[in-house]
């Protein structure tokens, strides 16, 4: 039996999303596959990447925490947009995400 899959299709701020289709979008040049009109933050997070950003001071890993848009520590840099909060952000398709702070990006 095949594992259910973990996606966000109801958002406390962002509404019902569903689950849309299978797009590509890229994270600091990688490839991965996301659902269409959901969270950029989810997305990341059910491929597995659990890493959003790196403090300047200390270089610690920080990852989404209150996913309503309220906490900051999902921002990442949005290719033609600048800093954005990806918990808030929904996937389209081809867009390229960096994580701010990491090295040897
Ligand atoms: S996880 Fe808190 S603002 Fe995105």
């Amino acid at each position: 039996m095949a594992e259910k899959e973990m996606r966000v299709e109801k958002h406390p701020v962002l509404g019902v999303m569903g689950r849309g289709r299978r797009v590509t979008i890229f994270l600091d040049g990688e490839p991965i596959t996301a659902c269409e009109g959901e969270p950029v933050a989810a997305a990341l997070y059910a491929a597995g990447r659990r890493v959003t950003r790196y403090t300047r001071k200390g270089h610690e890993a920080r990852g989404p925490f209150c996913m309503i848009g309220r906490c900051t520590e999902c921002s990442m840099v949005l290719e033609g947009w600048g800093m954005v909060r990806t918990c808030m952000t929904p996937v389209r398709e081809g867009m390229r995400i960096w994580t701010p702070g990491r090295k040897g990006g």
